[in-house]
């Protein structure tokens, strides 16, 4: 159905319950954890300007690769690290930079993706901390051609339920699904 990355190496914590929460009939084999995979950093060699390829494909990049080729929609979990991704997830989301250069240099875009979902918690009871996020999900949302959904939880270094404390926003999020 998905690529699904869980950014977060809580996978017991508050983004994992909430997105569980949202999305029931998920299988959690499905699930890929950032934190248990071997990603190299996209270090900009400029590789994939020459050929469509990235020289470090070989590292766990790879199954994430097959996962997207397969599957048309991307889910993406993570907490808010300094008001972006978790660095696990964003290191993978920059090895994404190859799907550019495929697109715009080699004229091949990936249009099979249609939605892409992002779901968020925060420790502050502050919306602004997604504001990072937002911006990285609309430029994944340009590279893909794909509808963009952002779902936030802030708030949730004070809560110990996450499914019941945040049952009204839950129940909103999966009403636009
Ligand atoms: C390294 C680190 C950076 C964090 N940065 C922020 C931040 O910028 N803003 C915020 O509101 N919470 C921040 N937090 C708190 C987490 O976003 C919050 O605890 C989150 O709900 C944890 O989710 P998880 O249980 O899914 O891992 C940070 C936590 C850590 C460990």
């Amino acid at each position: 159905m998905a690529l699904i990355i869980n950014g977060s190496p809580n996978k017991q914590g508050a983004s994992m319950s909430l997105f569980k929460a949202l999305f029931p009939k998920i299988d959690e084999a499905e699930i890929l954890h950032a934190y248990d995979l071997n990603i190299h950093p996209c270090d900009d060699c400029r590789v994939c300007q020459k050929k469509i390829s990235c020289q470090y494909n070989d590292d766990d990049f790879s199954v994430i690769k097959d996962t997207l080729l397969q599957n048309d929609t991307i889910i993406l979990i993570s907490p808010v690290y300094f008001g972006s991704f978790t660095d696990q997830l964003l290191k993978i989301i920059n090895r994404f930079q190859q799907f550019f250069a495929q697109k715009f240099t080699h004229q091949a875009p990936l249009k099979h993706i249609k939605h892409i979902y992002v779901v968020a918690s925060c420790g502050a009871k502050n919306q602004e901390m997604f504001d990072g996020m937002a911006l990285s999900l609309k430029i994944l949302g340009s590279l893909f051609e794909a509808k963009t959904h952002l779902f936030t939880f802030t708030g949730a270094d004070q809560v110990k339920n996450y499914t019941q404390h945040y049952q009204t926003d839950i129940a909103h999020y999966k009403s636009q699904m």
